[in-house]
């Protein structure tokens, strides 16, 4: 085991699920939320070898992110490089590798690592940090990007990127048809019901992977379309089932990411774990405009 001193942890959409009691008979308690941290390691257990005191370090793979201390088995900590800064290393792994691999399961449907150039990709919540990843990430692929938003303003702060279409939910996207070769959704319910329904051409994939509504998509919806395929992706699934030479892999290309900006995440606030109940206010609040990170040192 190790035991990693927290210096830094994300507030991120996953870590309210168990937070706000929802699915609660899969949350066992005593219960320490946050899935994603940095920080250093202060003692090794017998038998460790790799790292030792002093290296900084990414815990994977299981929550505790919100406290002081956290002991984890070495083998899910994982050395972050120095070049990094704390908030980079602090939200380096849950949006990064998500985005990583939706984007491996479009090109899997797709075919082959050239699939994407020229395809008609649609992303919901395209605002958020995963939309944002998605649409430098994927326009860098070749792929024509729609930003599908909730606001106005919310499509006024989205990256400047060469060809970016941006479509306000409720009104037209002017001048176009709009029919999707492949749709990435966080939204669910009612949008993503209306998307697949009406806006994804036949041999194309509706790729889920939240549902910010609150609603998933409603099964008349998936009925109506037999002539698409709709997966649903959970990035737990993946880094339970990869091993760490897969893990280290895509660590690295997530690093890359944030050294070249593709990955990067605007830091609304930063909070002391003391005033918890602040900062999980901010990250409700409808004029948040990036991650709100925590400090458990004070
Ligand atoms: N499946 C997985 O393994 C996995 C892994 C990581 C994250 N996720 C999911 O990915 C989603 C995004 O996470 P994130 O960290 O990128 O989020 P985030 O940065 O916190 O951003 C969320 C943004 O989405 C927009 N939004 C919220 N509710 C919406 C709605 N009902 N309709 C349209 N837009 C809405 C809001 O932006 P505006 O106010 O500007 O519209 C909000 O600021 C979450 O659902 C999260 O649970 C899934």
């Amino acid at each position: 085991m190790v035991e990693i001193a927290v210096e830094r942890a994300a507030i991120n959409p996953s870590d309210l699920i168990p937070v706000t009691g929802a699915y609660r008979n899969r949350t066992v308690l005593p219960f320490v939320p946050g899935f994603e941290g940095t920080g250093t390691v202060r003692r090794i257990g017998a038998g460790v070898t790799g790292l030792k005191p002093g290296d900084r370090v990414l815990p994977l793979g299981a929550t505790g992110l919100w406290q002081s201390y956290l002991q984890r088995p070495a083998e899910w900590c994982f050395p972050v490089p120095d070049d990094l800064s704390i908030e980079q290393a602090a939200t380096a792994y849950v949006n990064p590798m998500t985005t990583l691999r939706l984007i491996a399961e479009l090109k899997a449907h797709f075919g082959g690592s050239s699939g994407l150039s020229g395809r008609r990709i649609g992303v919901t919540a395209a605002g958020s940090a995963i939309g944002r990843m998605l649409l430098i990430a994927l326009s860098a692929e070749g792929a024509e990007m729609t930003a599908i938003v909730r606001s106005e303003a919310t499509a006024a702060r989205l990256p400047a990127l060469p060809g970016l279409q941006t479509w306000v939910t409720g009104q037209q996207l002017a001048g176009k048809d709009v029919v999707f070769d492949a749709l990435v959704d966080a939204v669910g319910g009612e949008t993503g019901g209306q998307l697949l329904r009406h806006h994804l051409s036949p041999g194309g994939v509706f790729l889920q992977y939240g549902a910010l509504s609150g609603i998933p998509v409603a099964q008349e919806a998936l009925s109506a379309r037999p002539d698409v395929r709709f997966a649903f992706l959970w990035l737990r699934s993946f880094v339970h089932s990869a091993g760490r030479q897969a893990l280290s892999s895509a660590l690295a290309h997530c690093f890359d990411g944030l050294r070249d900006g593709t990955f990067a995440s605007e830091i609304a606030a930063t909070y002391p774990l003391s005033r918890i109940s602040e900062a999980l206010a901010h990250q409700h609040a409808p004029n948040r405009i990036g991650k709100i990170l925590l400090d458990p040192r004070c």
